[in-house]
């Protein structure tokens, strides 16, 4: 197996010949090379012997060149790293034009995430973004450890659906074409209705109602895959992308969906907290630094490490949509003693402004609300006794807001017709749907985590469009 860095820098230094490849971070002195290969936040550095190196070779040794160096791992003789390799040569596997490189985000200086976005295919080789990414998939492979362990099975849903699971009608339209011979109507248009599915499709918002009937054979089950919504919010937490984690499973009510939500999420935060040490230490410093140019106030009430330790080892705050409208009434959230929307009633949806207001300035900690009015959520969820809630929950995370959406379902034939009749939600469309109800139906329970605002979450970055490779946002998929 090829040793990368991450590796090498752990190695005992016994003078052994290494070959490494990666891109040039920075030359200083004609001498020292800061070499990275993705690997790892930390750079090798890789000493070279300039006198005995053909001059025109060491001006080919610039930031972004891509190159392999052979030589011997040693103990390091500066300070600043523990290591570095004493080079007995050095090629060029891919040039980096600097005048070129002045153009771009490579260029060693503090760039804006802004600035960043508009070259997302070079922001990957930044400090920053190596260290999302590295997390990102750390994460990735939590979630799936945290459910295999548990006894979950992973199953793909539909990413072409024909149907709405959460009946919002924000959906992207899959116009599939046999572009030779097109399905035409009468008067001659291409007929995207009749077209390769037989009828209208659409991007999947969901995979929560086939993960049901999975769940319904499976027992327990999870998803992890992309979702689409077609909503126009141009936001710091919204995506027209984004990947959901699905988890459904049989017989669980509503108490043991939230046990569920908060054990898997105290899993994955320790997970990264015990395997992503160094990128948490480089993001960690970098809002520090941050945080210098702000004002007081506006500054993190906690490191980023502690605040995920204080994630993973405390309480999430269960409350009822009730009592928080009663909170939310009887408090004074600014100087200006108001919301931008003052709750006036029970039976209005929570804006941003008051899950922040709930999660950052009264409780202080991760909250979960449950039991929301029947007419303000998706048609699936399990009517209560008192005929107006519904067995919902949210989970809501300081600095972000929503993360978690889920609810125990619908299982009673007859009270979930009786909704989609009044919702207007065909029954043909869904046929499949109610057959689970029809033959060994159960209580049953899931949610959706919407993936990237957990990994805003854990890295602490503050735009959805930072955690993701290629964000998918109104008016933009340039790359
Ligand atoms: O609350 P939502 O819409 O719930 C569902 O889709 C359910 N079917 C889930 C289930 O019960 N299986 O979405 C779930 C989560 C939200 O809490 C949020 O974290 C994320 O998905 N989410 C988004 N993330 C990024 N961009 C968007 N546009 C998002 N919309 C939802
Ligand atoms: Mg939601």
């Amino acid at each position: 197996m090829k040793k990368t860095i991450v590796h090498i820098l752990k190695e005992e230094p016994k003078g052994h010949e290494i070959t490494v490849r990666g891109w040039v971070r920075s030359f200083r002195a004609n001498r020292f090379i800061a070499l990275n290969d993705g690997s790892t936040i930390n750079n090798l550095q890789c000493v070279v012997d300039f006198e005995n190196t053909d001059s025109a070779l060491l001006k080919r040794i610039t930031v972004g060149a891509a190159i392999a160096v052979s030589g011997n791992l040693i103990e390091s003789q500066g300070g600043g790293q523990s290591v570095e390799v004493d080079v007995k040569d050095v090629k060029i596997l891919g040039d980096a034009d600097p005048e070129e490189v002045k153009m771009t985000i490579l260029q060693p200086k503090r760039h804006s995430l802004e600035k960043l976005r508009e070259q997302a295919h070079l922001r990957v080789r930044t400090n920053t973004f190596g260290a999302v990414m590295r997390l990102r998939s750390k994460l990735s492979f939590a979630v799936h450890e945290y459910f295999q362990k548990e006894g979950f099975y992973y199953v793909n849903t539909p990413i072409i659906t024909g149907s709405d699971a959460e009946g919002a009608g924000e959906m992207f339209k899959v116009t599939a074409q046999d572009l030779k011979n097109p399905a035409k109507d009468k008067e001659g248009n291409i007929d995207y209705k009749k077209d390769f599915f037989g009828k209208e499709t659409n991007l999947t918002v969901s995979g929560q109602l086939e993960a049901e009937t999975y769940a319904l054979g499976l027992g327990q089950v999870y998803t992890f895959g992309p979702t689409f919504r077609a909503e126009n919010s141009n936001t710091s937490r919204h995506l027209a992308e984004f990947w959901m984690i699905e988890p459904e499973v049989a017989f669980n009510d509503l108490d043991m969906n939230m046990d569920l939500a908060e054990d898997f999420i105290k899993y994955v935060v320790k997970y990264v907290l015990d395997n992503c040490q160094d990128d948490l230490e480089f993001l960690e410093g970098r809002l520090i630094q941050e945080d210098k140019s702000k004002p007081e106030a506006d500054r993190a009430p906690m490191a980023l490490r502690d605040k995920l330790r204080f994630v993973a080892d405390n309480h999430f705050k269960r409350v009822s949509y009730t009592e928080a409208i009663d909170i939310l009434k009887n408090s004074k959230p600014n100087k200006k003693k108001q919301f931008k929307y003052p709750i006036e009633e029970w039976g209005a949806d929570l804006q941003s402004e008051h899950e922040r207001f709930l999660v950052e300035k009264h409780f202080k900690c991760p909250v979960i609300l449950f039991d929301y009015p029947a007419n303000i959520k998706a048609f699936y969820m399990r009517l209560n006794e008192d005929g107006k809630t519904v067995r919902a929950m949210d989970i809501l995370f300081p600095g972000i807001g929503e993360i978690v959406g889920g609810s125990q379902r619908e299982e009673r034939l007859d009270v979930l017709q009786e909704k989609m009749a009044v919702l207007d939600i065909s029954e043909e469309e869904l046929w499949w749907y109610l057959d689970t109800r029809r033959f060994g139906t159960c209580i049953h329970s899931g949610f959706g985590l919407g993936f990237e605002r957990l990994v805003l979450f854990a890295t602490g970055m503050t735009n959805i469009r930072d955690v993701i490779p290629y964000p998918r946002f109104p008016q933009n998929a340039e790359f």
